[in-house]
């Protein structure tokens, strides 16, 4: 259950809860209703709200603690609901993906040392061989991705999750090609393996880097494909992963500047999957950007910086609407988006958080936009993330 607590009206503007209690007028006129969410007023909104309690000698509202606590709630629900759905999610075994992080640290921390770490890459392979079959098995695995908890574990989470979705596009891409996903899931997981050689003190710089840094970092192509080279990596998959996951199919991008079609379509996969994992994550340098901004990001870059048919699968997979996106819809009312309907872009599965009047909801009720004509998404509204 939530626990509500008393906040000061003059607080308000800051705080994002919901009203815990309906507050009245001195004449019994309704103000606030109980279950209104104060994250979706606008600024000017609030200002007004303050002025009026404050008019009405209202010093303290009750509210629910916080967003947090609503979040998990929100999701934890979401997550019995789509139980029940026709729609297909798989999640990642959290003890496969906390085994396979362990797995990318001790490669990397091996090589940072300098010494032979050929045992560790045979024990990713292995890895490799697993993932790939949740991922032959799955629909939709885009709520596996996991969110980095220490920034030291950055790259660690980061190459788990591009493997993850690397794979994914590669199944749906190769028609379900088991070998080549299985070699595109363990380039994944060693993608950004140059970058045990560059140091820590540039890769969780909190600032911009400067030329001279930019310089550095942008040489982890280049040392991780040698690196695996000398750890006696030979699969060609995974050496073009490594090497040129940071080209730009419009020439501009690094090591080697090269353009579409000569770039291979196995690093372009991972280029897509690099950025999207990279910018919905909160690095020290800048907070993460929402599934829906990331996938606009990404629509933005087709024929620039990605492929546009792998930048399209992604977002055919994900929709416009990723899960765990708040949205307005054309009822007035504000829903979350617990579930994508692969191959519809605009009608996800959504739970309703709120109705028209911005009243929270204790039933939650679930919909499948698919299958309510004259419903729409009107709006993005903000995200939830896990
Ligand atoms: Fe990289």
């Amino acid at each position: 259950m939530l626990k509500a607590k008393k906040i000061p009206v003059s607080d308000l503007e800051k705080f994002k809860g919901i009203v815990a209690e309906d507050v009245v007028s001195k004449a019994k006129a309704l103000i606030l209703p109980r279950g209104s969410n104060l994250s979706w007023l606008s600024n000017v909104a609030k200002k007004n709200l303050i002025a009026k309690l404050k008019a009405e000698g209202i010093e303290y509202i009750s509210v629910y603690s916080s967003d947090v606590d609503l979040q998990k709630n929100f999701f934890s629900q979401g997550a019995e609901y789509k139980e029940k759905l026709d729609v297909p999610v798989k999640r990642i075994d959290r003890e496969l993906a906390n085994q396979t992080m362990k797995q990318i640290g001790d490669l990397y921390q091996r090589i940072a040392s300098g010494e032979d770490a050929r045992d560790l890459y045979d024990s990713l392979i292995v890895t490799g061989h697993i993932l790939t079959q949740e991922i032959l098995q799955s629909d939709a695995i885009t709520l596996s991705l996991i969110k980095v908890r220490e920034k030291d574990e950055y790259t660690y989470v980061h190459s788990f999750n591009v493997a993850l979705l690397a794979g994914f596009l590669a199944a749906r891409l190769s028609r379900r090609d088991k070998k080549l996903v299985e070699k595109i899931t363990i380039g994944g997981l060693v993608h950004d393996i140059g970058k045990a050689l560059i140091p820590l003190e540039i890769l969780n710089k909190p600032g911009r880097l400067d030329d001279r840094e930019y310089a550095i970092m942008k040489a982890h192509p280049v040392y991780g494909f040698n690196l695996a080279r000398q750890n006696g990596i030979e699969d060609l998959v995974v050496l073009s992963i490594i090497r040129w996951h940071h080209e730009r199919v419009d020439g501009k991008g690094y090591p080697d500047g090269l353009t579409r079609d000569a770039i291979p379509l196995v690093a372009r996969i991972a280029a897509v999957a690099d950025v999207f994992d990279a910018v919905t994550t909160d690095r020290v340098y800048r907070t993460a950007e929402s599934p829906y901004n990331a996938i606009s990001l990404i629509f933005m870059g087709a024929n620039t910086h990605f492929d546009p048919e792998v930048a399209r699968e992604l977002i055919l997979a994900l929709g416009l609407y990723p899960p765990g996106t708040v949205v307005e819809l054309s009822n007035q009312s504000t829903a979350v988006v617990i579930a994508s309907n692969h191959g519809d872009m605009i009608r996800p599965v959504v739970m309703v958080l709120s109705d028209f009047n911005g009243v929270f909801l204790e039933e939650k009720h679930v919909i499948n936009l698919k299958q309510a004509p004259g419903l729409y998404i009107k709006g993005v509204i903000g995200n939830f993330s896990e």
